[in-house]
């Protein structure tokens, strides 16, 4: 899974582009989509629509609200009761341990009383101050989770701040270079999501659990989107969502090892078989070093692309 496409549950005139668009995850979206006069309209028409659509076989999960709102635990048990098709949730600002146990034992009763070919999944997002301060408790005590997405709009509203939600840096997060009287003072850009990112692609990682970055919000902006991809894939996310099909190409593209890494990795592999013939366990490659444990990197680019 490498990229999700989130499509508001409201909106059914985005249900068949979605279903049909190369995404690997699509999810319904109750929550930051819908205001509150059409919460349960939109839980309706996703519920119909999961019945009876065609969604070509994709990864198909509805975004729930919050379990501290009067919708979340109902969201939950009709649309996970009344599913089949559905593979499972996205549960919104997962604060503590406690909490998540609560949805897990919610996803257990509604297995045992419709049995699936296999059980409903179970996608967190940490976007609050206190859930980004208990993440490592959160994954490490989770039974059925599979992936924590970092939502950087909610998590910057938590820690107070009411600047327009980026996905990139902030001109007013720097260091000024030099003293007073310097002339050539420089500002030096910080990424202010940099701690939050990090401490959850740690956390998931440590725990087995697949950490995936939020959205890029200006879907016109090739550039700016490109960097939010590859800046994530850098702090070992393994997916991110897209909020428009013009995103979709750029996240498959960036969570997938390119030519360059394949061809890398295929000469590397030969060198190396070559010196484990002679008796070795390291070579030279265009006069770098590579050795026995660069096969660990060799079967990873390998491994990602042959399950592409
Ligand atoms: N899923 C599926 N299809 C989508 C889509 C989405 N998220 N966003 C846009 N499209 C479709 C449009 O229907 C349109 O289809 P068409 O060519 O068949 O007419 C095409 O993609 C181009 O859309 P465009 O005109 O560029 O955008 P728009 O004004 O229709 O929608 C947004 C723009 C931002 C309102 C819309 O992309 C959106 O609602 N995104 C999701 C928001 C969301 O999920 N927020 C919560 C998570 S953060
Ligand atoms: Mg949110």
């Amino acid at each position: 899974m490498r990229s999700l496409l989130s499509v508001p549950a409201n909106r059914p005139a985005f249900f068949e582009k979605g279903a049909k668009s190369i995404v690997d995850a699509l999810f319904l979206d109750l929550e930051d989509s819908v205001f509150a006069d059409q919460k349960i309209a939109a839980r309706q028409t996703a519920g119909h629509s999961i019945g009876t659509l065609d969604w070509h076989g994709k990864r198909l999960l509805v975004r729930v609200n919050a379990m501290d709102t009067e919708w979340g635990f109902r969201d939950l048990v009709e649309l996970g009761g009344d599913c089949p098709q559905l593979d499972g949730f996205m549960v919104p600002k997962i604060c503590s341990l406690d909490e998540l146990r609560f949805v897990e034992q919610t996803l257990d009763a509604l297995d045992r009383e419709r049995p699936r070919e296999r059980p409903l999944e179970l996608h967190i997002l940490i976007e609050t101050a206190i859930g980004l301060a208990r993440v490592e408790q959160i994954v490490e005590g989770a039974r059925r989770l599979i992936s924590v997405t970092f939502g950087a709009g909610d998590f910057a509203m938590s820690l107070g701040l009411y600047g327009r939600a980026r996905s990139a840096g902030s001109s007013e997060y720097v260091v000024l270079t030099g003293e007073r009287g310097d002339e050539n003072r420089q500002t030096h850009w910080n990424d202010s999501h940099h701690y939050a990112m990090a401490r959850i692609a740690n956390a998931c990682h440590a725990f087995g659990i697949i950490p995936v970055d939020g959205p890029f919000a200006d879907f016109n902006d090739k550039l700016g989107a490109d960097v939010s991809n590859r800046r994530a894939r850098s702090l070992g996310y393994q997916a991110k969502w897209a909020i428009h099909p013009a995103l979709i190409d750029g996240i498959n593209a960036t969570f997938l090892p390119t030519a360059e890494d394949v061809t890398w990795a295929l000469t590397v592999r030969k060198a190396l078989h070559e010196a484990r013939a002679s008796g070795t366990g390291s070579a030279q490659l265009d006069g770098r070093l590579i050795e026995a444990a660069t096969m660990k990197t060799v079967d990873r680019i390998l491994m990602l692309v042959d399950r592409s």
